[in-house]
């Protein structure tokens, strides 16, 4: 592992395209350490000394919350910068490539969340000093919640190939879905069944890949041996018109007779969340429902794994 821990050190993290197994290997390696540092509470100085800009430009509670919490819990600290284009000097006029430019002067890291698909590609060609971190670009990808989701589900079903799962909600818009995508590509005969109103279809292929992509239209056609599922919500945000988000919201809800009725005993039951209906709360008691229990904590160990790997201090 010695030799690995030079992975990603000053590196920009803009897409999951920069994952390979390997990668993830010694990521996921580090994450249970992260694990143990934070749920032993046993105090961490790796980053002590090292700073993180926040700086969201969108809403956020789990990406910025554990990537404060992650710095914070290994001896590091933040400067949280939200609503930039409202409080920063953004709103007097200050271009894009200024605002970059200044916060990498204050720290060592920027986590970076923005409205505009790329844009964290552009921050990280204007960054001179310190790396970028992608935490969500537009309609683009959200590579480090698919590196929470690809561990809680390596944590949970012990791999990641050969499975089947179920990806449902918002494929066209939905950032997490497509980096997440990108990265069941990197392993070996995953099926993966797309379940997604016809407007709101996935954007993207993989020509030539190990992933294979199976669109279905209605919940009948879920295979009933899916090893895990992946809801969505409808990404209000990016429609114009607010009828066209009504007439395509909630068209695919779980309810405990849903998951009874098509889920297999053995699956597990993600969301990125924040959710708005697409999972009745009476399925939180699930023991198959995760996305409030495990997959938020290991949002955290991730994020902690990938801080210090860019870092340049891996344990
Ligand atoms: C997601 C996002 O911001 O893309 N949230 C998150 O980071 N967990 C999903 C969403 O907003 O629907």
């Amino acid at each position: 592992m010695n030799d690995l821990k030079g992975y990603f050190k000053g590196e920009h993290i803009v897409s999951f395209d920069q994952f390979d197994p390997r990668s993830l290997d010694v990521l996921f390696t580090i994450a249970k350490q992260m694990r143990e540092v934070a749920q032993n509470a046993k105090p961490s100085r790796l980053l002590e000394g090292n700073i993180a800009t926040l700086l969201f430009y969108e809403p956020s509670s789990r990406t910025m919350g554990s990537f404060d919490a992650a710095m914070k819990q290994l001896g590091g600290n933040t400067v949280v910068v939200t609503n930039p284009q409202q409080f920063s000097s953004a709103a007097k006029g200050e271009s894009f490539q200024d605002t970059i430019r200044t916060f990498e002067a204050y720290c060592d890291v920027i986590v970076l969340r923005h409205p505009e698909t790329g844009s964290v590609a552009k921050a990280a060609s204007i960054a001179m000093h310190v790396p970028v971190i992608n935490a969500g670009d537009g309609i683009g990808e959200h590579p480090t919640q698919a590196l929470l989701d690809l561990f809680t589900i390596f944590e949970l079903k012990g791999r990641l190939s050969g499975l089947k799962g179920l990806v449902a909600g918002d494929l066209l818009n939905g950032r997490t879905v497509h980096s997440l995508l990108k990265g069941l590509n990197l392993y070996g005969g995953n099926i993966v069944y797309l379940l997604a109103p016809k407007e709101l279809q996935l954007p993207m292929e993989f020509p030539d890949s190990n992933l294979t992509l199976v669109t279905v239209e209605d919940a009948h056609d879920i295979p009933r041996d899916c090893d895990f599922w992946y809801w969505t919500r409808v990404q209000k945000e990016r429609f114009s018109n607010p009828a066209d988000y009504e007439r395509v919201n909630n068209r695919f809800v779980v309810t405990q007779a849903m998951l009874d009725t098509y889920g297999s005993r053995h699956m597990i039951l993600m969301h990125p969340l924040p959710r708005v209906g697409e999972i009745e709360d009476a399925v939180d008691e699930d023991p198959r429902a995760v996305y409030l229990k495990s997959q938020i904590r290991n949002g955290m160990y991730v994020r902690m794994a990938l801080l210090a790997l860019v870092l340049g201090k891996a344990p």
